[in-house]
């Protein structure tokens, strides 16, 4: 199983409590590809679903945190009152898919909670030349949202690096390879910048302890 594939459980935990380390710190970390987050199966399944499966694509020029954007957006759940499929074909598909309880347990290790996760929130952002993020907080769309993870689908494209802002002034830049798992904290200010060429498509889930409606203020 994917847990297990770096070896033996103490090389797992040594390998998560770094990467935890390095979230809690820069507000950003891949997980390493040892790991397995995904099998190639999996993720063969989860492109296929997302990007072949005729799920519905809304352009998006304000984001769900006021930020200005410019995206194309496939909805599988949402989380404006309280989390919501979508989709019931695709997500259904995909929930069971990423909501196996070892892959929460791992998101949780590396988010530090004490109390088991679920996925509150799940969309497709499909990102073509031109198309940016602009620079928000996921705990404005929901203050209980812990850590965003997201999976790289898109195989080629040029620009589009992930920017997370820490504290003290400093910042993370990462361009995501394909197939790659990137998860960040959702109190650390972030974006995306311009896409150059190609499409930079990814699967993006929020993850919270918290399951009651969504308790952002609203004005
Ligand atoms: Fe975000």
């Amino acid at each position: 199983m994917y847990q297990f594939s770096i070896g033996t459980s103490q090389q797992f935990q040594t390998a998560i409590d770094k990467m935890s380390r390095i979230l809690d710190h820069d507000g950003v970390v891949v997980i390493e590809t040892e790991l397995e987050f995904l099998t190639s199966k999996e993720w063969d399944e989860l492109e296929k679903l997302g990007l072949r499966s005729g799920l519905n694509y809304e352009t998006v020029e304000v984001g769900d945190a006021g930020e200005p954007n410019k995206v194309e957006v496939g909805r599988l759940i949402t989380d404006v009152d309280r989390p919501r499929v979508v989709d019931e074909e695709i997500s259904e598909k995909i929930l069971k898919l990423l909501k196996d309880p070892r892959r929460l347990a791992m998101l949780q290790k590396l988010a530090q909670l004490d109390s088991p996760v679920q996925i509150r929130r799940m969309q497709i952002n499909l990102m073509h030349p031109n198309s940016f993020i602009g620079l928000h907080l996921d705990k404005d769309s929901n203050p209980d949202y812990e850590i965003s993870v997201t999976l790289q689908l898109g195989r080629y494209f040029e620009g589009g690096a992930f920017v997370v802002y820490r504290p003290d002034g400093g910042h993370t830049s990462i361009t995501p390879e394909y197939q790659s798992v990137t998860v960040s904290r959702c109190d650390y200010p972030h974006k995306v910048c311009t896409v150059e060429s190609g499409v930079r498509a990814s699967l993006v889930f929020f993850v919270s302890s918290y399951d009651g409606d969504n308790r952002r203020l609203r004005a």
